[in-house]
Formats: structure tokens, sequence, C-alpha cells
């Protein structure tokens, strides 16, 4: 894995998925299952509570702060994607546009793990606190000089936007079905709408120049054959990643929890439902390429 080319240090938990992991996942949701049945698609399970902040960044001297959002899983799954991007990105990429940036771990993690890289990243949130945090790994990892910190919306941000060759978009937006009236801001970092695509569908829909690269974070909760129709119609999939975890703080929460049964039931959203009852779901990571 990546990190130890870097820094000798122990990856963080993850175990390839059992054969009958898969098979529960199949289960679970057709469009998912279709989806993965065509590419090839790296997978793992990810064990709830194991991954430390400090897990997050290749490099030991580093100490990550997080962000009030600290859903350390879908950090760290965001963080292997977009290095996978960096990877891909032929011609190189120049610059990174980093939708819903938090705390800037994703691409700190990809800058330094990728040798020769001299990519330039336009962070952009609306959280200010999460720019602060943001600025603060940044500045602990000597990166101060490649980052342009954006306090603004991003879909307003993004449509005043040409996007140039040479760019990858990274999003980890908020991408889980929320009933619709919530209003408790604990709940902004991960609400995506009624179905999950708010920000997704937007971002997909998006104009961009041929060979732009996108690497996109979503999930199997986030109306999963809506989603995989915008990427078949507009992007070639170079890249797909797919974490299991048995029992998200998400789906186990009492104000989410009905609203993603019912999500379930109506074929809009895939959850692993656990013989106790507890639910799961897959985080799903996509590196795109505009055709
Ligand atoms: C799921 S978190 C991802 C954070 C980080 N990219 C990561 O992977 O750890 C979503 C981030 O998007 C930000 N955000 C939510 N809604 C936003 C919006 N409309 N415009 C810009 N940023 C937004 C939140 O403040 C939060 O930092």
């Amino acid at each position: 894995m990546e990190m130890r080319a870097i820094s000798g240090k122990k990856p963080p938990p993850y175990t390839r998925a059992s054969e009958s992991a898969c098979r529960a996942k199949r289960a679970a949701g057709t469009a998912v299952t279709d989806f993965f049945s065509q590419y090839q698609v790296e997978r793992g399970r990810i064990v709830s509570g194991s991954i430390t902040a400090r897990d997050l960044l290749p490099q030991p001297h580093l100490e990550p702060r997080v962000t009030p959002f600290s859903a350390l899983h879908d950090t760290w799954q965001f963080s292997r994607l977009v290095h996978a991007m960096l990877r891909q990105g032929e011609p190189p990429i120049r610059t990174i546009i980093d939708l819903g940036a938090g705390s800037s771990i994703p691409t700190i993690y990809a800058l330094l793990c990728t040798e020769g890289c001299h990519v330039r990243v336009q962070a952009i949130d609306t959280d200010e606190a999460a720019l602060g945090v943001s600025r603060s790994n940044v500045e602990a990892s000597g990166l101060s000089d490649r980052y342009e910190f954006i306090h603004a919306e991003m879909i307003a941000w993004l449509s005043t936007q040409s996007l140039e060759r040479y760019t990858g978009v990274v999003a980890n937006p908020p991408y889980l079905p929320v009933p619709s009236g919530t209003t408790d801001p604990r709940y902004a970092p991960v609400d995506g709408g009624e179905d999950g695509t708010k920000y997704l569908a937007h971002i997909l829909q998006h104009p961009m120049p041929i060979g732009t690269y996108l690497a996109l974070e979503w999930c199997s909760l986030s109306h999963p054959e809506r989603v995989i129709a915008l990427i078949e119609q507009g992007f070639d999939v170079v890249h797909v990643q797919a974490n299991d975890i048995d029992r998200g703080i998400y789906t186990e929460d009492p104000h989410l929890k009905p609203h993603l049964l019912r999500q379930h039931k109506r074929g809009e959203a895939a959850l692993i439902i656990n013989e106790d009852g507890s639910l799961g779901w897959t985080f799903i990571g996509t590196v795109l390429r505009k055709r």
C-alpha cells in the first residue's frame, strides 16, 4: 500500500472482503452490484473505529487536525482515491480543485505520496472553521506555497468557473440521504438532500474539457442508480474502490435510520443489513475521465 512506501508506517487496517461479504453486497443492491461487475474494483472492508487521525498522513512527524466532521473512514478512503487519480493522470494533472476540502488531509496525502508532484490545489469549503484546520494541516506539511483557500459554496463557485485542461476535480461532497426539513447543523457536512445526490449530480453534470479527471466519492446510499447513469453519460471509469463498513455512525443515527430504510425499500439506497438489525453501507470511490 502507498503509505508504506513513504514512511515505513503501518497502513491503516484494511482487509480484503471475504466472498461471503461480497455475496451479502450482491443481495444489497443490484445497481451497485452491476456497476461493480463491470469494472475491476478494489474491494475491502473497514473495521469500525479502527482508523485514527494519525493513520491519515504518510509522514510520522505530522499531526493532522481533523474537522468537526470526523468520519475518518471516509477521509481515509477519499485520500487513497485522490492519490489514485494523481497516479492515473496522463498527461499529468497540474491543478486540483477540491470541492468541500474539509481538513485537506486527502489532497495533502496524495501530494506527499506522489513522487515528483508539483500540483497546485484550490481548496474550497463553505465552513470557515474547516478552512482554518485545512490551513494548519497544509502549513504543518510544508505545502503552503501550493494551496489557495477559497471560502465559498461549492456549486455557486463551480458555476463561475470554466475548467482548464489538466485539471483534476476532487470531491467528497455531502452525499448521505437526509430527510428534508433537517435543520440540525450536525448533518450539514453530510447532507446530500433527500436522495443523497444534491451535490453529486451537479458535479457530474458540470461542463468539463474532455480528459478532465474527476475523483468522486459517493456511497451505496446515494441513489446509486442515478449516480451510475450520470457517470456513464459523461465519463470513462478509470478506477473504482469500494469499502464496506458494517456499522456506520450515520446509518445508526436515530434521525437518519428510518429515512435510510425507506430509501433502501424504494431501491434508492443499498444498505448492508446485519443479522442484529444494525446497518452498514459501502463507500464507493471513482476516478473518472471526461469523454
Ligand atoms: C464529507 S466532508 C469531506 C471533507 C474532506 N474532503 C474529507 O474528505 O475529509 C464534506 C465537506 O464539504 C463541506 N461542505 C458542505 N457543504 C458545502 C457546500 N455547499 N459548499 C462547500 N463546501 C461544503 C463541509 O464543510 C465539509 O468540510
